[in-house]
């Protein structure tokens, strides 16, 4: 079973309430949605595996850590994901980036796939997705759904903002990846948004309505 993790450091909270607000214009809302996914990168890497490698320092030789060079991928679901992806390549500035395009119908907040462009060997990578809002979860679930068919074994879910139906639905589809969210919200309305939340992120983050 995988995890659930509410990466709720005090920073976190703050930046959160930030975003929250109407009042947060574009410019600000994008900074601080990389600043939080920065934030997020330093808890989501804690596990990467570290192998010994022998330095020399100016006293003597000695075995150290370094990252083992694991393959790493971050995959936003785009539009919104994709102002995720600085921040967390701030940190890990080698990951290569896939994208996958999915948006939800608004009738029926059915998630529909429209793009999905990978790193060839998407099979053999620790996977990274990312997305601001997990809502219903059915952008989420479809996302990883098409990650599998191509392969991938290795997934962790992270986002900002999610609601319990989200995360159940998530975990339920999915049930070997582990979530990592800055906030658990109350619940969903009932148009699909997340409560209290921070409305669409996709228009906040490009100015769209
Ligand atoms: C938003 C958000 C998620 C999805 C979450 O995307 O970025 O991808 O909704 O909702 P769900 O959990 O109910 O599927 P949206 O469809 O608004 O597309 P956009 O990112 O292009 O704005
Ligand atoms: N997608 C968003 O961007 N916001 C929500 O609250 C729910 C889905």
């Amino acid at each position: 079973m995988g995890t659930f993790q509410v990466i709720d450091h005090p920073l976190i909270q703050h930046k959160l309430t930030i975003i929250r607000q109407t009042k947060t214009g574009t410019k600000e809302f994008r900074e601080i949605v990389n600043e939080i996914a920065m934030l997020m990168g330093y808890e989501i890497s804690r596990n990467l595996p570290l192998e010994d490698v022998e330095i020399e320092t100016p006293i003597t030789k000695t075995v150290q850590k370094q990252l083992a060079g694991k393959k790493l991928a971050i995959v936003p679901i785009l539009r919104a994901g994709i102002g995720m992806v600085d921040g967390i390549l701030s940190l890990i500035p080698a990951a290569k980036v896939g994208h996958i395009g999915m948006y939800r119908d608004e009738e029926t907040l059915q998630p529909v796939e429209y793009l999905v462009k990978l790193p060839e060997d998407i099979d053999q990578r620790q996977i990274f997705v990312v997305d601001p809002m997990l809502a219903t979860g059915g952008s989420a679930i479809l996302a990883i759904d098409s990650l599998k068919k191509r392969g991938a074994t290795n997934i962790k879910f992270v986002c900002l903002v999610s609601a319990p139906e989200g995360v159940k639905a998530l975990q339920e589809a999915h049930p070997d990846i582990d979530i990592y969210t800055a906030a658990l919200d109350d619940h969903l309305n009932e148009h699909g948004y997340i409560v209290p939340g921070l409305g669409d992120a996709g228009d906040r983050l490009f100015g769209t309505k």
